[in-house]
């Protein structure tokens, strides 16, 4: 079990947890030899239809309801760490030694050419049982959910309920015996680990599902075959040509698979039951197929989440939609008397990126739209396979025990000569044409650099295809979801590298709202980004020359975004892009040679675009000279691109970016500067770094900001210009006007490069940073408290 939990759904106000609405789980209860499961509804209990904060305390393991305790039992499975907890004995599941049957709870002290023999034993037990045997491991039901008026009620399952899974077991036992081609015997790529959990001993497609639901899955397929028949039948007696009532069948029955798929993402092995919600999670929810200690199987005929009844309805009203697009109105159907004009018909090629051999050689196009993967975000091929190998069976027609061709035929079988072969998986067929990062793809030993270079080959080539589909005054338009380098310059590499075009410019997808940086306080510069791209780079430029062009360009868009008001990655992108758009310009920059793209990028592109920024509020704040050292520049960006937020955290990705587009050395900043602090907590695992800064006027807090920072108020030792701005802040506030100025000259003395950046970054904050953020008045202050000698120190 990985979760005893079956509902923990809170109530949230203005996204703060008022109460909680549902809050039940479960209990293993052992009789005689028997594991059964006993329920505990805290709504049931109290008679409750919900509970207030006060009423009811929640945590991992502990529910305090009425001051009455609840102990919600601990997962007993661990794969992370190979260890599982046995529920009728609590003794610990460890090591099993496959030759010899014997286990080991504690491997320590073996001999290693024993320990290299030992096999996690619930791995071991999992593969067994796809191996068809299943004395040490099988699926156990333990409750039902039904839905009566709406409310959720769990009940404990009977040794009836589990006989059903065992007779569905029996029938697809019998299934595989007659070798029904409805059972997808296809395998899995063994060699995509990351993101297909190997845990489930599963090395055939069909083994991701226990056998009532692969049964009922089966079962679809078969009737959706047959429906396919009865529709074209229908048809051709109402006089419909065989072509039409073929095509109408074709398609009815494309959607019905489509649906199908939909619905076993949501009826797998694979599948969470999201005690939040609650309801069952689909199971690609993470991009990939992983191993769930405990899975929902649900009534392909029910009404909820994910059942065959839900994602059909889906489809069609999906489908209502596009042909409402395309024909506008959703109630003329795909097969009238053709009231359209051919303009307005769309049409839909499936073809390979890298040649579009499909298009006509002549034409051409004003917009191209692409979304292309990046490096091994995701192994497209080798997951949707997952669905494939049903989509086949749905379309295709069964003669004599095999799969022969029905709908669709070039998308699950290939010309051989005059006949049509199977096409047993993609990721058998057509894994190396895919464009992303696959070593294992190319074969057993491929390295990692060899796959990098495939991967930027059929990227290249792919831009290259579509250059030449563009026409001369068209748009390319990429939406690309990383902010990370890496992924830029594989995009430049494609773009302009290889296919010569430009970047004119370059938006986030998901735009900041001042409300989302400050209720979030992170950074996340990870998102969708829109490029646009035309033809026409030209000539050469000396790297020098085209970086303070870049810096120009960056300061002016970074100006026009901040007085905008644009935040957050609006801010960072929008002068991203001003960057990209000189730099790619010219077909070639150089330096003593040709500068590559990874140098562009890195020493170029992203200082330029950093140092626009912080030129861009230098103007803005009015402060002639420039913030210079890396704390300074760091605090500085942070602070402004992030204006608003209370805490200020940044993702390792933007932690990342601002590093190499500072220069600056982050464990350096942590461990040195203090300006960062690692981490964010329990509550926010994903965040690397949140920034040092003061959050209040009053002065024991400030103190406390300071002893955070290792900073001492008496003998301050300075580090960094942000210690002197710090400290200087501390002053302002605490002590008389002498006082401070006394103070000011003293460290000045001391630390005058540190001192002058400080105020330089004290008239900025004054003037850019928003009323709420408490550093606006303590520069304020800082500012107010400096006398002519000060300001003619700053020259003016
Ligand atoms: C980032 S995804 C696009 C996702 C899509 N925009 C969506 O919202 O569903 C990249 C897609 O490119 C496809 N792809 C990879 N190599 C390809 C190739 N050589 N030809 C055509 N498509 C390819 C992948 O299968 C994947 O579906």
């Amino acid at each position: 079990m990985g979760n005893w939990w079956l509902a923990r759904a809170d109530i949230k106000k203005n996204g703060k947890r008022v109460g909680w609405k549902r809050l039940a789980f479960m209990r293993p209860k052992i009789i005689g030899d028997k594991l059964e499961v006993e329920i505990v509804d805290l709504n049931e209990i109290f008679k409750k239809k919900r509970f207030t904060i006060n009423e009811v305390e929640v945590d991992r393991e502990k529910i305090v309801a009425f001051r009455q305790p609840y102990h919600v039992p601990k997962p007993n499975v661990n794969a992370r760490n190979e260890q599982a907890t046995c529920l009728h004995c609590n003794n610990t599941i460890r090591y099993i030694d496959p030759t010899t049957g014997k286990h080991y709870a504690e491997t320590k002290k073996l001999p290693k050419s024993l320990k290299e023999k030992l096999v996690w034993y619930v791995r071991y037990a999992l593969g067994k049982y796809n191996e068809g045997d299943s004395s040490l491991a099988k699926p156990k039901l333990l409750v039902k959910v039904k839905v009566v008026n709406k409310k959720l009620l769990f009940e404990p399952c009977t040794e009836d309920d589990q006989t059903k899974l065992e007779l569905a077991k029996q029938e697809i036992e019998r299934l595989l015996k007659i070798k029904d081609p409805d059972i997808s015997l296809e395998p899995i790529p063994m060699y995509e680990t990351r993101r297909i959990t190997p845990i489930l001993g599963a090395r055939r497609w069909y083994q991701f599902f226990n056998p009532r639901q692969l049964l009922t899955l089966v079962k679809l397929i078969k009737l959706i075959r047959k429906a396919s028949k009865g529709i074209e039948e229908e048809k051709l007696k109402e006089g419909w040509s065989k072509e039409e009532a073929f095509r109408y069948a074709e398609v009815v029955t494309t959607y019905l698979a489509i649906a199908l798929c939909k619905h076993i993402d949501y009826n797998f092995l694979c599948n969470l039951w999201d005690c939040n919600i609650p309801k069952i999670s689909h199971g690609l929810t993470m991009r990939g197929i992983a191993m769930m200690w405990n899975w929902v199987d649900v009534n392909p005929l029910a009404d909820f989440t994910g059942t065959w009844i839900r994602t059909l309805n889906q489809c069609i009203s999906g489908l209502s939609y596009l042909v409402s697009v395309v024909s506008g109105s959703s109630s003329s159907t795909l097969f009238s008397d053709d009231r359209r004009s051919s303009e307005q018909k769309a049409s839909v090629l499936l073809d390979d990126a890298t040649i579009l051999a499909k298009l006509n050689p002549k034409e051409s196009f004003d917009l191209i739209i692409t979304d292309p993967p990046y490096y091994d975000d995701v192994p497209y091929v080798e997951l949707s396979d997952f669905y494939y190998v049903w989509l086949k069976r749905a379309l295709s027609d069964v003669e004599s025990g095999h799969l022969v061709p029905r709908f669709l035929p070039e998308a699950f079988f290939k010309k051989v000569g005059n006949r049509w072969v199977e096409v047993r998986t993609q990721w058998e067929e057509y894994a190396k044409r895919e464009v992303g990062l696959n070593p294992p793809r190319l074969g057993p030993n491929a390295t990692m650099e060899n796959g990098l270079r495939h991967f930027q080959n059929l990227l290249n080539l792919s831009f290259v295809v579509m250059s030449s589909k563009l026409r001369d005054d068209g748009l390319l338009v990429t939406y690309y979801a990383h902010t990370d380098p890496n992924a830029w310059k594989a995009l430049l590499k494609a773009g302009w590298e290889a296919a010569n075009l430009r970047i004119t410019n370059a938006f986030p997808i998901a735009t900041e709202s001042a409300q989302r940086v400050t209720a979030r306080g992170k950074l996340a510069l990870d998102t969708s980004i829109i490029a646009v791209w035309r033809k026409g780079v030209e000539g050469l430029i000396s790297v020098d020359e085209l970086y303070s062009l870049m810096v120009e360009e960056a300061s002016a868009r970074g100006a026009e975004l901040f007085s905008r008001g644009l935040i957050g990655r609006d801010l960072v992108i929008g002068t991203l892009a001003a960057t990209l758009a000189v730099a790619t310009r010219y077909k070639e920059v150089r330096d003593v040679g040709r500068v590559d793209v990874d140098t562009l990028v890195n020493k170029y592109v992203y200082p330029a675009t950093m140092k626009g920024i912080i030129r861009a509020v230098a103007k803005v704040g009015r402060v002639s000279e420039e913030v210079k050292s890396s704390p300074a520049i760091l605090y500085v960006l942070v602070k402004v691109i992030m204006r608003g937020a209370k805490k200020k955290n940044l993702t390792s990705n933007d932690a990342i970016m601002l590093s190499i587009g500072t220069g600056a050395d982050l464990n350096e900043m942590v461990n040195r500067f203090r300006v960062f602090t690692k981490g964010g907590g329990e509550e926010s695992r994903d965040v690397a770094l949140t920034l040092l800064e003061p959050q209040s006027l009053d002065k024991a807090k400030l103190e406390e900001f300071l002893a955070r920072r290792w900073l001492n108020t008496i003998e301050p030792r300075l580090r960094c210009s942000v210690d002197a701005l710090h400290v200087l802040e501390y002053y302002a506030l605490t002590l008389p006007l002498e006082e401070f100025r006394k103070r000011l000259e003293d460290l000045r003395a001391k630390y005058p490069s540190y001192v002058e950046e400080a105020l330089a970054m004290a008239r900025i904050f004054a003037r850019v940073l928003p009323e709420k953020d408490v550093e606006k008045t303590l520069c304020s202050r800082v500012v107010e408290r400096l006398g002519p000698s000060v300001l003619e120190f700053l020259g003016r």
